[in-house]
C-alpha cells in the first residue's frame, strides 16, 4: 500500500480507502448486504493495508454504519480510521445533532469517530447547520473526545466550497466528487487545490464518476486510451490519473467485488505522485473533450438560471440527460433524477421562462426540460421493482 499525508496530521493514509456505499447486496434490494462477502472485502482491504473507511447515514438503506460496526469489532476497528457523515437535509431542530450523532456510535460500535462530516454540503444545508450552531456543537464533541476530526463533503459550486472553508479554520478534511472528467464542475481542481494550499486533507469520493469510467468505452475513446498505454483497464486510467495528483490525500473507491478491490490495490502500488506520462496527460484530456462532445444539452453549469420560482433543479436535470448522452447510462441518470425529488423536477416547469432571460447559452430550457422529464422519469413502479 502506498500512504499520503493527511492534511495537518502526522498520521499518514493509504491513498486507497474504501467506500462503504457500494457494498455487495441482495438483488433489488440495496438495503440488504451480503455480510459474509462484505465483510471478506473490508477485511481484505485493511489486511493489504487500507486504513480509511468511509460511510454515512443513509448508505444501504441506514444499514452500512451497523454492518461495519459488526465487522470491525473483532480487532479491525484499531487498525483503521473511520469517517461518517451528520445528514444534513434530516436536522430539523438542535436536539437532531445528538439523536443521529448518538444512534451512529451505537451502530458503529465506537466511543470516537475519527472523522465527522456534514454530509454533502450545499447552500441550503450549510445554511442550516449554521442556523443550529453545528460548529459550536461539534467543538464541543471534539473536546469531550467523541470526534476526532472534523470535515464536509460537498456537491455545489466552488464559490461555496470556498466560503465553508473561510468560515472555519479548524477543518481538517473535504471530500469531493472529483475524477477526471469533473475537473470543472462542483469544487473542481480549483477546489482541491484550495483545500489542499489551506491544510486541508483532500479526500476524493465518485473518483470513477460512480462505475460510469470504469465501463468499457466507446471505440473512439476506447482508441485514444489503447495507444497511448496499451491494456490498461478503464477504471485503471481513471484511478492512475487521481494518484497522479500530489494534493489528493486518498481516493475512496466503492468497491463492491474482490476482484475489484484486488485491482484498485494493485493500481495503487504500482501508482505515484507525478507517475503520467506527458502523453498520458494528452491522452486523459483528449478522452475529455471526446466525452464532453457528446453532450447534447450545452449547459455550462453557471446556474444563471437559477433559483427557478417553481424549484426545478434546472441544471441538474441537464447533466443527468447528458449522463445518458455521454456514457450511455440511463439507468443511473433516472436513478439520480428519482432521487432529486417530485418537488425540483423538470415535471415542476410552469414555462414561465424566467430562466430563459438569463442562460448566457441561450438554451432553450423550457422545451429541453420537456424532452429531459420524458428520457428520466420513472413511474413508481418501475422504480419499486428496481428496487
Ligand atoms: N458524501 C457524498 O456525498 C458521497 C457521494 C458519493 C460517494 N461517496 C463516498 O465515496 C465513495 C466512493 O464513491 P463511489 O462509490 O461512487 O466510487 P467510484 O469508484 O466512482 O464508483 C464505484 C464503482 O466503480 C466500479 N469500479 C470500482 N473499481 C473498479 C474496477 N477495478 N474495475 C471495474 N469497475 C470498478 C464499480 O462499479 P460496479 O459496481 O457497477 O461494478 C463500483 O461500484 C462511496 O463509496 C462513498 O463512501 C460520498
Amino acid at each position: 500500500m502506498k500512504y499520503r499525508k493527511f492534511g495537518k496530521l502526522s498520521w499518514e493514509v493509504s491513498a486507497l480507502g474504501f467506500g462503504a456505499m457500494r457494498l455487495p447486496t441482495e438483488e433489488k434490494d440495496y438495503g440488504a448486504i451480503r455480510e459474509a462477502e462484505a465483510g471478506e472485502l473490508i477485511r481484505y482491504a485493511i489486511d493489504h493495508g487500507v486504513n480509511y473507511l468511509d460511510t454515512a447515514w443513509i448508505y444501504h438503506r441506514e444499514n452500512s454504519e451497523g454492518f461495519l460496526g459488526k465487522v470491525l469489532s473483532d480487532g479491525y476497528r484499531e487498525r483503521v480510521r473511520i469517517a461518517t457523515k451528520m445528514p444534513t437535509w434530516m436536522i430539523e431542530k438542535p436536539e437532531d445533532l445528538d439523536r443521529f450523532f448518538d444512534a451512529q456510535m451505537e451502530r458503529l460500535q465506537v466511543d470516537q469517530i475519527d472523522f465527522y462530516l456534514l454530509h454533502a454540503l450545499q447552500t441550503d444545508w450549510w445554511d442550516n447547520m449554521k442556523r443550529f450552531h453545528y460548529l459550536d456543537w461539534a467543538e464541543k464533541k471534539m473536546a469531550d473526545g467523541a470526534i476526532g476530526h472534523l470535515g464536509f463533503s460537498f456537491h455545489d459550486k466552488f464559490s461555496l466550497f470556498k466560503r465553508i472553508i473561510d468560515d472555519y479554520d479548524n477543518w481538517t478534511l473535504a471530500m469531493v466528487q472529483y475524477n477526471y472528467m469533473d475537473v470543472r464542475r462542483e469544487a473542481g481542481l480549483q477546489g482541491v487545490q484550495y483545500a489542499a494550499d489551506k491544510g486541508l486533507a483532500v479526500v476524493v469520493m465518485e473518483p470513477l464518476r460512480g462505475g460510469q469510467l470504469a465501463k468499457e468505452p466507446p471505440e473512439d475513446i476506447k482508441q485514444i486510451l489503447e495507444t497511448a498505454a496499451p491494456g490498461r483497464s478503464a477504471a485503471e486510467w481513471g484511478l492512475r490519473w487521481l494518484w497522479d495528483q500530489e494534493k489528493i490525500s486518498v481516493v475512496l473507491s466503492g468497491m463492491s467485488t474482490l476482484e475489484q478491490l484486488k485491482q484498485n490495490i494493485k493500481t495503487v502500488e504500482s501508482s505515484e505522485i507525478g507517475g503520467l506520462t506527458a502523453e498520458e496527460h494528452t491522452a486523459v484530456n483528449d478522452v475529455r473533450k471526446a466525452y464532453e462532445s457528446k453532450a447534447s444539452i450545452l449547459c455550462t453549469d453557471c446556474r444563471y438560471c437559477m433559483p427557478c420560482p417553481q424549484g426545478v433543479g434546472i441544471p441538474f436535470v441537464f447533466n443527468y440527460f447528458n449522463m445518458v448522452r455521454i456514457y450511455n447510462d440511463l439507468q443511473t441518470a433516472k436513478a439520480y433524477y428519482a432521487f432529486m425529488g417530485e418537488d425540483s423536477n423538470a415535471a415542476n416547469c410552469t414555462m414561465c421562462g424566467e430562466c430563459m432571460e438569463h442562460c448566457p447559452q441561450h438554451l432553450d430550457i423550457i422545451n429541453l426540460l420537456k424532452e429531459c422529464h420524458t428520457l428520466l422519469h420513472t413511474e413508481k413502479a418501475e422504480e419499486e421493482e428496481k428496487r
